[in-house]
């Protein structure tokens, strides 16, 4: 039988609804207008349509938003200051930097810059760590999508073998971590799985549900899946052009192959992707309420 899809677009835009109904009540009764400011460094077409995606979602949410365009060749010292301004500015209440940067800037230097309590991408060490001691104000946004889509669509992740395929330190660590919590929408038994890992199969034939964030195109097939398990794909691979002139997409599951397995699956494009930019309003939502001390 045929996999149920889990749509990543229909999720996040109910998610999205409430965020707006959520915005609307924070104006009403406490004057308060959530602001995020995105900052780009050069023109990357692929950072161009995030950032441009992320600032009309935060329009759409009615955001106070700003989107600030950097020449590539902007010195270290000039991007520091800028989000120096920003996390002194009580009108913005999340910065975020648009990865990658040029080679000449300190990526590292730069997101330990921004203040935690703005820092609505989740990637300032202080909020890795107190994720880790399942503390966090900010979860990073990929991640916090995918236990959305899977705590919204019904699977239970409570006692769930989960496996993750890949260890970046903004997928496949910190979704580790959060589902390994004990909290609600976690508290599963979790194995991480990468490139060093013997016998990647015998692990995800182990997996109710698999996460896959290997950054390798239809890198699980079949043979390695349950039957019935859930499967989370997170891969995003440019595999051509449409005759459109658009990016033609796959993820890092064969999808053909395993829908007939599997009892859940996320498509892509249309699955985990439309969680992210969405949770990044969630995270900012959250800034403005921690800073308006109504949370
Ligand atoms: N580049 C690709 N994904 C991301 C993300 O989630 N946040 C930032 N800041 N840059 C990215």
């Amino acid at each position: 039988m045929s996999a149920r899809i889990i749509s990543g677009l229909e999720t996040a835009a109910r998610i999205r609804e409430e965020l707006k109904e959520e915005v609307r009540v924070l104006k009403e009764q406490h004057g308060l207008v959530p602001g995020l400011v995105t900052i780009i460094v050069g023109k990357n077409p692929a950072s161009v349509s995030y950032v441009t995606a992320k600032q009309k979602t935060a329009k759409e949410l009615g955001f106070y938003s700003v989107q600030e365009d950097v020449a590539e060749d902007v010195p270290e010292e000039d991007l520091l200051a800028m989000i120096e301004k920003y996390n002194e500015d009580p009108s913005i209440h999340g910065i975020l930097v648009q990865l990658p940067l040029p080679g000449h800037i300190n990526e590292s230097q730069v997101l330990y810059a921004i203040r935690p309590d703005k820092d609505v991408d989740g990637f300032h060490p202080v909020n890795i760590g107190k994720l880790l001691i399942g503390e966090a104000h900010f979860y990073p946004c990929t991640p916090l999508g995918i236990q959305q889509l899977l705590v919204r669509n019904g699977i239970e992740v409570n006692g769930a073998e989960v496996v993750v395929v890949g260890r970046s330190n903004i997928v496949g660590k910190p979704i580790a971590m959060m589902l390994v919590q004990k909290a609600k929408g976690a508290n599963a038994t979790v194995t991480m799985c990468h490139t060093g890992t013997r016998d990647l199969g015998s692990h995800t034939r182990r997996a109710d549900i698999l996460i896959v964030a290997a950054g390798k195109p239809k890198a699980i097939t079949a043979d390695m899946v349950k039957e019935g398990a859930t499967v989370i794909d997170v891969g995003v691979n440019r595999i051509g052009m449409t005759p459109e002139g658009k990016a033609r997409l796959c993820g890092d599951v064969d999808f053909e192959g395993v829908k007939e397995k599997a009892g859940a699956i996320t498509p892509v494009p249309g699955g985990v992707g439309p969680m992210t930019i969405t949770m990044l309003m969630l995270n900012t939502v959250r800034a403005a309420k921690l800073a308006g001390k109504i949370i």
